[in-house]
Order: C-alpha cells, then sequence, then structure tokens
C-alpha cells in the first residue's frame, strides 16, 4: 500500500518520541513491502516561535493533501504560565482537530500483565483492564463561544452541542462495541447540564439501532471514581471532549504510565494519530520519554487502512520490549538506562528480524553497562 503520512512532531518530547514511530512504520514498510512516504511540518510553540502562527497554512495544506498525520505533542512551559498570551501552541492542534472534521478521538486504555505492579492501583483491580474512550473532539466547550469582559473579572465559555454531533460518534462508539463487548458506557452530567440531557437523549435513540448492544449511563463525577474502583465494568465510554480529555488522563493510571496511551482521531475524510500525553518540556532531549504512546499510535494509523497484520506486529513487539524490560525510566525499575530512541531500536529490530530479538535485547543492554 501506499501511504503519504504527514510528520507534525510539536513540540518537548513530540520530535523524540514521533522520531521512533516513523522508525518503525519504516520497519513495517519494509517488512511488509508498503510504499510509504513521510514529510514534516511545524505546529505548536515551535510554530509559533518559527511562523508567528501554531498552525501554518503549509502545515495545514501538508495534511489535507496527505492520507494520514502522525502528530507528537504540543505546548511550552512560557504560555502555560502566562494567561494573557493571545496566541498559544494548543490553539495548533484545535484548530486542526476542526479543520480536518476530526470528530471523533478514540482512546483504547489497557492494562498489560507485565506492568500490573507500575500502577498505583491494586493489581486485582486492573488485571484485564480493556476499555476504548470515544471522546467527542471538534465540538463542545473546547469550541464554543469565549467570552472576557471588559473590565476582565468575568470570563465563560460556551458548551454547545447539536444532535447531529452526538449522532455520528455514537454510531461508531456502538459499532466499536459491537467488535468488543457489547456495551457502551456515555458518561455525562446530565443532573445539571442540558447539554448532556441532549446526548442522553440522542444517544438513547442511536442505541434503537443496535440491540445486541447494552447501553449505560455515569454521571462524570462517579465515572471518574468508578474508573479506579472497577475499570473493568467498562468496554466502550463515550463522552463529549473535555469530560473524554479528563477521563482519559485519569485511566492511564490503569496502564501505569500515560507514556503508553495512543489515540487516533478519525473524521469523514481525515484522520490523525496521536500519543494521548502532551510536550513534557522537563524532559525534552533526555532521552527519558516513552515513544510506546507514539508507536502504538502508528499502530493505529495501520488498522485505520486495514492493515491488521501489520498493527499487530507492532503491538506484538511493543509487548516483547514490556517483557524484556526494554522500557524507559517511567515504567522501568530494573535498567535506568534504557532511552527513548533504544526502545525505538529494539522494536524496529524485533520487525525486521524477531527471532534475534533476545539477542539484541542482550547487545543492547550489554552496550549499555560496557560503555557508560
Ligand atoms: C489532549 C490534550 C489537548 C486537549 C490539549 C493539548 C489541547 O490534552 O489531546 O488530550 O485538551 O484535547
Ligand atoms: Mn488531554
Amino acid at each position: 500500500m501506499k501511504l503519504n503520512i504527514a510528520v507534525l512532531p510539536g513540540d518537548g518530547i513530540g520530535p523524540e518520541v514521533t522520531n521512533q514511530a516513523v522508525k518503525v512504520l519504516k520497519a513495517i514498510a519494509s517488512e511488509f513491502d508498503h510504499n510509504f512516504t513521510f514529510k514534516n511540518a511545524d505546529v505548536g510553540a515551535i510554530a509559533i516561535d518559527k511562523h508567528n502562527n501554531p498552525l501554518p497554512d503549509e502545515t495545514l495544506d501538508l495534511c489535507k493533501s496527505s492520507d494520514a498525520i502522525l502528530f507528537g505533542s504540543i505546548g511550552h512551559p512560557k504560555y502555560d504560565n502566562d494567561p494573557s498570551a493571545k496566541v498559544r501552541p494548543e490553539q495548533g492542534l484545535l484548530k486542526l482537530r476542526k479543520e480536518l472534521g476530526l470528530f471523533a478521538n478514540i482512546r483504547p486504555v489497557k492494562a498489560y500483565d507485565t506492568l500490573l505492579n507500575k500502577s498505583p492501583l491494586k493489581r486485582d483491580i486492573i488485571k484485564g483492564t480493556d476499555i476504548s474512550i470515544y471522546r467527542e473532539l471538534t465540538g463542545g466547550i473546547y469550541f464554543g463561544k469565549k467570552q472576557l469582559s471588559d473590565d476582565g473579572n468575568v470570563a465563560s465559555d460556551l458548551c454547545e452541542y447539536s444532535r447531529y454531533e452526538i449522532e455520528r460518534i455514537a454510531h461508531l462508539a456502538f459499532e466499536a462495541a459491537q467488535n468488543r463487548n457489547n456495551k457502551v458506557t456515555l458518561v455525562d452530567k446530565a443532573n445539571v447540564l442540558e447539554s448532556s440531557r441532549l446526548w442522553r437523549k440522542v444517544v438513547k435513540d442511536v442505541a434503537k439501532n443496535y440491540k445486541d448492544v447494552t447501553l449505560d449511563f455515569l454521571f462524570v463525577d462517579n465515572a471518574a471514581m468508578q474508573m479506579i474502583l472497577n475499570p473493568k465494568q467498562f468496554d466502550v465510554i463515550l463522552t463529549e471532549n473535555m469530560f473524554g480529555d479528563i477521563i482519559s488522563d485519569e485511566a492511564s493510571v490503569i496502564g501505569g504510565s500515560i507514556g503508553l496511551l495512543a489515540s487516533a482521531s478519525i473524521g469523514e475524510k481525515y484522520a490523525l494519530f496521536e500519543p494521548i500525553h502532551g510536550s513534557f518540556p522537563q524532559a525534552t532531549g533526555k532521552g527519558i520519554a516513552n515513544p510506546i504512546a507514539s508507536i502504538l499510535s502508528a499502530a493505529m494509523l495501520l488498522e485505520h487502512f486495514d492493515l491488521f497484520n501489520e498493527a499487530q506486529f507492532i503491538k506484538i513487539a511493543v509487548e516483547k520490549s514490556l517483557k524484556l524490560h526494554i522500557s524507559t525510566p517511567d515504567i522501568n525499575s530494573k535498567y535506568d538506562t534504557i532511552t527513548t530512541s533504544k526502545v525505538g531500536d529494539f522494536i524496529e529490530d524485533f520487525i525486521n528480524n524477531p527471532e534475534d530479538s533476545n539477542m539484541n535485547f542482550t547487545n543492547i543492554h550489554l552496550g549499555q553497562s560496557t560503555i557508560i
């Protein structure tokens, strides 16, 4: 298959982790005889520095003319600490999502057996967790009208949803549930918010088309508690933009590190793949960022084009790396010298040469302990 992939590494650790994902996609292309091409473009704080715009036109044009987008991360402390900044890196990502119509953000959450002891949650509670979060991505409070009074003392953000916006993601969530464990949980705040009551109504209507799927409802405050009390009760979680943002960061605790969680942002026409984590500025350039979220985002990219064997191969390689402790420090208490690119190298090697992977591990590790 021929795929033109736009690579938007972004800020902080974005470039480091995205490099590993590109490396892995190149290994897949050579192993499975595909033709993947990669073109880079700026987004986020780096794009503000270079072009005075967090989403330059050239970047948007490249995305629109590509088959898929691999995104790193955005954000920089100089903007986080300056609430009055008019231009912000995050605007680049939000505009990209809106312009490309990426209305569904799919975030798989899984407890890997080998990492059960990395989570602060009890092993029995998290073992076997397998959740798919469907987060609405182009509506709600993120995109509603924002206002600040002239005297700067009153501010508001409007949370607005239409039936159409709810329906289209609800269908995707129900279809996903049919291929999983046939359960959808709608997370909302329907006891307080009018927009949530519309979500309940519309999702109940959509559910009538999927008789084999059970639909239940949780208020977001309760859902946040249930997520850590008993995450195994969830199959597909369907929710609006901001609740999905919050719940998915919380859910990453189950996996042991936010550095493991990948995502796919899908629209009618375009698709973007990105880790759920941020730009982790303190770690920039140190080689400690976990590249697995980006690598698994690349696997989701392949699944999007029905390249399931290829995606599976990446997942097997990732699990192997976890098992052999070829992991960055966030999840590695055994070896503290495995860097971002070492993890990428191992996964690349495994794909090129699965039989040799144990030997490579020995080499990698010996290399570490003798050279350093
Ligand atoms: C995410 C991020 C973004 C969001 C930020 C960077 C705008 O936190 O993708 O989860 O809030 O959607
Ligand atoms: Mn987030």
